[in-house]
């Protein structure tokens, strides 16, 4: 027979909840020693420095969520979730090709722009587009979101209008109605 407390409660079940009292007090404490860091943050992220921000990255020791990243990044989560751009479908392992704690000046982003294959951002750069254009010559800053110390491969307005001079001023608002990308004459046969 268990011995009852004043409420009924088995005598088992208080020394159980007793117990997890006591876990959940001590556990809190043991948590500096598990989050000791493997290593510095890449310079773009060095506010996030300190074990008060492990969490603004990591689900649990190790493990990252998109969803965490992507809370700071949100001209990217607009991107992913309308699916387009680069990003469009590399939204679950950031990871694989964002790596962590490798020091203040290990490259986030990992790439040989030179080999870039533009059609990886569902935008083909076709006729006097194509390659030999440099990257700069349409990814401007004027163009492109601000950026601290970054640079940034979004594009505010990706119209023709916004890299050319509309020399109709307005009345023909579908450029590729008429144009291509080789040149500005229009065969009208
Ligand atoms: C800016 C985001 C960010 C912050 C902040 C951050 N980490 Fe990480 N961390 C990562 C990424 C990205 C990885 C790589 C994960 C992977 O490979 O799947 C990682 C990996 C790790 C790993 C696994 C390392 C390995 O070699 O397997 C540990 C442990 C870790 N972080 C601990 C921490 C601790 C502790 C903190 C706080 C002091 C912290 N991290 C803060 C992004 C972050
Ligand atoms: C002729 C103009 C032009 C040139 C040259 C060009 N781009 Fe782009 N790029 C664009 C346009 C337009 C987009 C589409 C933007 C959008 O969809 O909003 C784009 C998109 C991108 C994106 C994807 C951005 C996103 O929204 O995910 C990346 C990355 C990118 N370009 C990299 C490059 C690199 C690297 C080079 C040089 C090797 C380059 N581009 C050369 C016009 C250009
Ligand atoms: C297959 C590799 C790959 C994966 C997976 C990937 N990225 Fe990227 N990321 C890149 C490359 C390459 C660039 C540089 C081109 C660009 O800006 O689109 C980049 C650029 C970025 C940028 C800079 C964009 C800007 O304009 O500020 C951020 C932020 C970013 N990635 C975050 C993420 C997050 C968050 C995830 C997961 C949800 C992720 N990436 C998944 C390769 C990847
Ligand atoms: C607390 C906000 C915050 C979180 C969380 C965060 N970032 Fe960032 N990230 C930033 C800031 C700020 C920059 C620098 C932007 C600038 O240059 O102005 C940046 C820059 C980047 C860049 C561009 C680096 C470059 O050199 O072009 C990548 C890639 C990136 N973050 C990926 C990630 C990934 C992956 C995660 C999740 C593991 C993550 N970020 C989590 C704030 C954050
Ligand atoms: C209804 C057809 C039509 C549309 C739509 C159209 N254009 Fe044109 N555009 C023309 C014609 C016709 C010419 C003269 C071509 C020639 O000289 O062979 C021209 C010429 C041009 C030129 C060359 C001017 C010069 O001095 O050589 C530019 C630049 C141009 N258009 C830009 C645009 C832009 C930007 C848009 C979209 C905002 C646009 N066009 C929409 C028909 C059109
Ligand atoms: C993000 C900027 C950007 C966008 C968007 C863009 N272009 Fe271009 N375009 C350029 C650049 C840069 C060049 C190369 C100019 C040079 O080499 O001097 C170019 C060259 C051209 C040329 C060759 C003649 C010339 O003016 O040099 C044509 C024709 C052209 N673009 C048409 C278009 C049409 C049509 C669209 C819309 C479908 C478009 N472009 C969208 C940036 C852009």
């Amino acid at each position: 027979m268990f011995s009852m407390d004043k409420k009924g409660f088995p005598f088992r079940c208080r020394v159980f909840t007793l117990f997890f009292m006591f876990a959940s007090f001590i556990i809190p404490c043991l948590e500096p020693e598990v989050r000791e860091s493997p290593g510095k943050l890449s310079r773009v992220h060095r506010e996030l420095s300190g074990v008060e921000n492990c969490a603004g990255c990591h689900t649990a020791k190790g493990k990252i969520a998109p969803s965490k990243c992507l809370d700071c990044h949100k001209e990217l989560a607009l991107r992913i979730s309308a699916g387009k751009g680069y990003h469009k479908e590399k939204g679950k392992d950031c990871a694989a090709c964002h790596q962590e704690h490798n020091g203040e000046n290990y490259p986030l982003v990992q790439w040989n722009i030179e080999e870039f294959d533009h059609r990886e951002t569902g935008y083909l750069l076709t006729g006097a587009h194509r390659k030999g254009t440099a990257c700069d010559s349409c990814h401007t800053p004027a163009n492109s979101p601000a950026r601290e110390n970054s640079k940034s491969f979004f594009l505010k307005d990706n119209r023709c209008s916004a890299c050319h001079k509309d020399v109709h001023n307005g009345s023909q608002p579908d450029c590729t109605d008429c144009h291509t990308t080789k040149d500005w004459s229009v065969d009208i046969w």
